[in-house]
């Protein structure tokens, strides 16, 4: 008997089965031959929310949430966000080893020459209400690049798609600052190559009269860093869909707005808006003891900003993210709800609740502070978080369409509805 294998025995049956045991699994569909008959489908695993069930071998991003690990392509988060800069990080996470310096070059050359949006997405932006929210713009806008790029849907064209790639790194900084811009009523700024991917994002939200914008080089850096922190997180419910919606060969812009969709809500990439919401209904220190109380007993919802499905441990991310705050909050003054957000985080670490669920702050607790002492309202805080994961989104993408295990997408189902009945005319209801 192998010994890379499990030994199983089907009680119903008393038959016996040695499935093998590779990379720590065992595959689902070897399941399958456990039948109790031959018209019998086969043993199914239910995982309801793949809790634990891995769909796709990736090389992309490593994650070890009980050690509050994260590395792309091998490279520990901590030694990127402190030497790297976003594109370069990007590069990585597209072709699997850094950039030399010819080829950063020649990739961030290649970024800036597609900032500009074509005129008519512009034209569809300035159609949403006054008040959408930019999550809803920017997803309405990725998708519609489908309807100009018609060559997106030949996805297995290697050219088409590294056009396609770098084109949605490149616009949905463009899309997503002018969200913004909708949001205020104020004219589309359109993109200043000379300046960084950071910088020009700056520059198309908040130039005003000034004939040539220049960044604030502290918050350059840090929107550049916070680029690096949210650029990819492996198998998340946003990975998964844009895999998901790719594996019916859609073209990637219908993918991504997808995934745009999956990371709007609040247990995703919406949490940090409901992190800052949190804190004001908090509103003052005192007052935190009786909310951890209320999180605790169930009548004030959930601690945003805390809890992990993965990481069981400090998300590496907020810790940077903690220290870059200070940073940030040299340039903006101190974002008041901070020593809210402080003591929460003080009590609840001490707290038998949290710590037996470890329950620890996730990337989202500080993230938050930072974008609004920036001077970003809080429904821009998931768009923020959007515009970096596109490149997380479109090195999955890649992956997964070139990846020959992978098959359009398809989960079972175990049936617990009525069985079959007959039509029972309206009047005999
Ligand atoms: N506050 C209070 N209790 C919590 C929290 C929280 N933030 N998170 C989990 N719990 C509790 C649950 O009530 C549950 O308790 P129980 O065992 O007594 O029923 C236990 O901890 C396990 O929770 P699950 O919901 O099973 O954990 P899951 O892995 O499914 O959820 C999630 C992870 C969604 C992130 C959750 O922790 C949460 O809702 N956090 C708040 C929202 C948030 O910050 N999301 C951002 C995640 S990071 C990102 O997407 C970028």
């Amino acid at each position: 008997m192998a010994s890379d294998s499990l030994s199983i025995t089907d009680n119903r049956t008393g038959k016996q089965y040695e499935l093998p045991i590779a990379d720590g699994s065992v595959r689902a569909a070897d399941l399958r031959q456990i039948k109790t008959s031959d018209d019998d489908f086969g043993l199914l695993s239910y995982d309801p929310s793949l809790l634990n069930t891995a769909t796709v071998r990736s090389a992309v991003t490593y994650i070890d949430g009980d050690a509050g690990i994260l590395r792309y392509r091998g490279y520990p988060i901590e030694q990127l966000a402190e030497h790297s800069t976003y594109l370069e990080v990007v590069y990585l996470l597209l072709n699997g080893e850094l950039p030399n310096k010819e080829q950063l070059l020649e990739f961030e050359e290649d970024v800036r020459f597609r900032t500009m949006v074509l005129e008519t997405v512009r034209e569809q932006m300035e159609t949403y209400r006054y008040d959408a929210h930019p999550m809803g713009m920017l997803l309405g806008s990725m998708a519609t690049m489908s309807t100009y790029y018609p060559a997106s849907r030949d996805v297995m064209d290697l050219e088409s798609r590294k056009i396609q790639t770098v084109r949605a790194i490149s616009k949905v900084a463009t899309v997503a600052a002018w969200c913004y811009r909708h949001t205020l009523s104020y004219p589309f700024i359109y993109p200043d190559n000379d300046l960084t991917y950071a910088g020009n994002f700056l520059n198309m939200l908040f130039r005003m009269v000034e004939p040539k914008y220049v960044p604030n080089p502290v918050i350059e850096r840090a929107i550049d860093v916070l680029f690096i922190l949210h650029a990819d997180h492996e198998q998340n419910a946003s990975a998964n869909a844009m895999r998901a919606i790719a594996s019916s060969q859609a073209d990637p812009y219908s993918a991504l707005a997808g995934a745009i969709g999956s990371l709007s809500g609040p247990l995703h990439g919406g949490a940090n808006e409901a992190v800052i919401r949190m804190l004001q209904f908090i509103g003052r220190k005192d007052n935190v003891p009786e909310f951890i109380k209320n999180v605790k007993d169930g009548t004030s919802g959930r601690l945003m900003g805390f809890g992990h499905r993965v990481y069981k441990n400090y998300d590496p991310r907020a810790r940077i993210i903690k220290t870059l705050a200070d940073q940030v909050f040299e340039v903006t003054g101190v974002n008041p709800l901070l020593e809210i957000a402080l003591e929460l985080e003080r009590i609840a670490l001490e707290d038998d609740f949290f710590v037996s669920r470890q329950l620890y702050p996730n990337v989202d607790f500080y993230s938050g502070l930072i974008y609004q002492a920036m001077g970003f309202p809080v429904e821009m805080f998931p768009v923020l978080f959007a515009v970096p994961r596109t490149s997380g989104w479109m090195a999955q993408w890649n992956e997964g369409v070139t990846d020959r295990e992978q098959r359009i997408v398809r989960p079972r189902q175990i049936y617990v509805g009525e069985g079959e009945r007959d039509y029972v005319p309206i009047n005999q209801r």
